[in-house]
């Protein structure tokens, strides 16, 4: 690691005592020159946001007014390393707690990816690490409104409208691009949104669209098995303990080990209740407001509204086989003959058609490292002994390679909710994705496959992360009129480069790790995807320089059209989203 002459911490030290807002406002000052020339705010479009210190942003007693129109559900928010520090009794969070996606959950500022809650790009840089003696706002928002109803999500909007605020939502803050948050923002959390429920018969219109249920936008996944059991159902949904189904998931797609037989989340919604950024509450389904229904549904999350409930279809629930097994390979070479035969037999599955996340992570980036295969496979109808001859073809010749064994294997059986079920997600660490959607084409000669594994670890890629969850269902649902990436239907895998450091790393060096997946990672990934690949806009690099085709393919024109009839203001902007073209990293200055 290099070193550097000036720490972040180092030259934030001198700032720690003054209240958050005031230290923002110095860093986003000095990057942004409105600041001494004002905003503009006569001007119907100014060019940036209001920050604190800007002439347009609201007083205390604005807050104060604003925060009995939301009840009093207006707080002041933290880093989560702070929040540890200062609101959790003994002083810090444990690290059981800090790596928990469900305790993160109980903290307004808190990204699972913490990184994005570092200001790494703001001058100077403003982070506020886990262990770290000082602290700055960073990229957390300044307030959020935890809000409980629908008024609480209108006013929030309008006032950020009203004072031209830079304005973020968020459900469980799982966003590996960072979309849930932004620097000096107002943040709308709609954690709170528990409501569940479920119906035999889901009417759109006049058409009865049989069982479904409604998911408040707050609902996560683990929830909704817990419930869907209950009911007897079972709904596509994340393989995720808090990824909220209403939230991000679906907007992006919403891709589940259920896809190749049902289809991703997004094809599998019937109507959505959101509140766009006049303030007004829309029905949005296939005959109500059927362009925002479109663009909903795949088009990307946090570019549309606040999302209060989402209802999806359910079907009657089903026994299905989960199943385990761990591999290791000695070396590259290895990884690469493995990857290749683990490709020759990705299409076994088709006649369930079953799920599987296949995870090839090397054990540290020394030469001649091992790497682990961990398979998890989801077996829709299936007896464990039918899942043991699916599963075998592929099993007998991987455990036939020179320098493959097999460390562990296991399987159960019982109801879908069950298997799918997270108790927990482990997060809380430093992480940047890069991902491509693998044509089922490539898969017909894929000896390219294991050759580009062995490239990128033998060149230091540490985790390489594969979704069995398109082909089957998602490629049969190509005629549905919605904006999920069309490169979805022709997938049959979605493949994700997961790049980490730790808090020591210096600034330079995340910075390159930031951008490793587009400057190293990328070109060789693309022997096996394609140049013009598409990728999952949920599960990606937020750096991707052609984001409007790579993540919407064809349908980008269509989608800025129906942006600038709902959000004609730009209120809702996230990084690499619909509209963010015109807006710098921060969504704080128009470009
Ligand atoms: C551990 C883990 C497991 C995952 N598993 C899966 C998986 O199985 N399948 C899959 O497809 N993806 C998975 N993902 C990726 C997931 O789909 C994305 O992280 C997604 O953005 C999460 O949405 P969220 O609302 O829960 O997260 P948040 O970070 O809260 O929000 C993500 C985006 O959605 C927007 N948003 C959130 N709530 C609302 C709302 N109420 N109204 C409008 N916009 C909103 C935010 O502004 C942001 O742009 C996983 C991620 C993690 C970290
Ligand atoms: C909003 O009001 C509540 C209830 O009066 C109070 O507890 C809270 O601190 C206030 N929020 C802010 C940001 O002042
Ligand atoms: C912070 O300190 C705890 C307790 O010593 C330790 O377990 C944890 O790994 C540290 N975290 C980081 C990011 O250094
Ligand atoms: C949740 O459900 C209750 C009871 O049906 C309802 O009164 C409330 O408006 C719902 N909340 C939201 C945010 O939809
Ligand atoms: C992984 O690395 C650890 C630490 O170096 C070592 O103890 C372990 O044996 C390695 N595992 C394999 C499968 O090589
Ligand atoms: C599982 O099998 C039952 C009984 O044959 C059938 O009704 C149901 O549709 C099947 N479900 C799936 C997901 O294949
Ligand atoms: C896999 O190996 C087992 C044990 O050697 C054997 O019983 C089984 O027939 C083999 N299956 C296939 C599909 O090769
Ligand atoms: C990798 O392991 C295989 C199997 O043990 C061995 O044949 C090969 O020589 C090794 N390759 C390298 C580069 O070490
Ligand atoms: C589902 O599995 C459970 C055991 O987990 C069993 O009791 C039940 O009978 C099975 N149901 C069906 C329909 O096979």
């Amino acid at each position: 690691m290099s070193h550097r002459s000036k720490s972040p911490r180092d030259t934030k030290s001198e700032m720690t005592s003054l209240p958050a807002i005031q230290v923002l406002s110095l860093f986003l000052c000095t990057l942004f020159s409105h600041c001494l020339t004002g905003p503009g705010s006569a001007s119907k479009s100014p060019a940036c946001r209001n920050i604190p210190d800007s002439a347009g942003y609201p007083n205390a007693a604005a807050w104060n007014a604003f925060n009995s129109t939301v009840s009093g559900r207006l707080v002041n928010v933290v880093p989560s390393a702070k929040y540890c520090r200062e609101s959790v009794p003994g002083g810090a969070c444990t690290d059981t707690q800090w790596t928990s996606a469900v305790f993160r959950n109980t903290i307004p500022g808190a990204m699972e990816q913490v990184n994005w809650e570092q200001g790494y790009d703001l001058t100077p840089p403003s982070l506020c690490l886990q262990n770290g003696t000082t602290c700055g706002q960073g990229d957390v928002p300044l307030y959020s409104v935890e809000a409980q109803t629908v008024a609480d999500i209108q006013a929030a909007v309008k006032f950020a409208s009203t004072h031209n605020l830079r304005l973020v939502v968020k459900s469980s803050g799982h966003d590996y691009l960072g979309r849930s948050t932004a620097p000096g923002s107002l943040l709308i959390r709609t954690t709170h949104l528990q409501n569940i429920s479920f119906t035999d018969a889901f009417f759109v219109g006049s058409q009865n669209m049989g069982s479904a249920v409604t998911l408040g936008s707050g609902v996560p996944a683990q929830s909704v098995y817990q419930q869907a059991k209950l009911n007897g159902k079972i709904t596509v949904s994340p393989v995720a303990a808090t990824v909220c189904n209403a939230g991000g998931w679906v907007q992006g797609a919403g891709h589940s080990a259920l896809s190749p037989k049902f289809g991703l989340g997004a094809d599998n919604v019937l109507e959505f209740y959101v509140v766009v950024a006049s303030g007004e509450l829309l029905q949005v389904n296939s005959i109500s407001n059927p362009d925002l229904f479109y663009a909903l549904r795949g088009g990307g999350a946090g570019s549309w509204g606040v999302i209060v409930s989402a209802t999806f279809k359910t079907y009657p629930t089903f026994n299905a086989t989960s199943s385990t097994i761990l591999l290791v390979a000695s070396n590259d070479s290895v990884v690469g003959a493995l990857a290749t035969l683990h490709a020759q037999h990705i299409f076994d599955l088709d006649s369930i058609p079953g799920g599987q996340y296949f995870y090839f992570v090397r054990n540290g980036t020394a030469a001649d490292s091992a790497s682990y295969l961990y398979l998890n496979t989801y077996l829709p109808n299936t007896t464990t002994s039918q899942s043991t001859a699916l599963l075998a073809p592929f099993l007998n010749a991987s455990l036939a390679l020179p320098g493959v064994s097999i460390l562990g294997e296991q399987s159960s059986y019982g109801d879908i909710n069950d298997a799918l079920y997270q108790v927990d997600d482990s997060v809380g660490a430093n992480e940047v994705l890069g991902s491509r959607l693998i044509p089922a084409e490539t898969y017909r000669d894929p000896t390219v496959v294991g050759e580009v594994y062995r490239e990128l670890f033998s060149s230091g890629t540490t985790i390489i992360g594969g979704h069995l969850v398109a082909g089957g269902q998602v490629a049969e649902n190509a005629n549905i009129y919605s904006a999920v990436n069309p490169a979805w239907r022709s997938a049959k895998t979605h493949v994700l480069i997961v790049n980490e450091w730790p808090d020591a790393t210096s600034i330079e060096d995340i910075d390159a790790l930031r951008k490793h997946f587009q400057t190293q990672q990328l070109p060789i990934f693309e022997k096996m995807s394609g140049p013009d690949a598409g990728s999952y806009s949920n599960e990606a690099d937020v750096l991707e320089p052609h984001f409007e085709t790579t993540f919407f393919g064809p349908n980008y024109a269509k989608l800025s059209q129906i942006k600038s009839k709902y959000d004609p203001e730009d209120l809702f902007i996230v990084g690499a989203g619909v509209g963010s073209e015109r807006w710098d990293e921060w969504g704080i200055c128009r470009i």
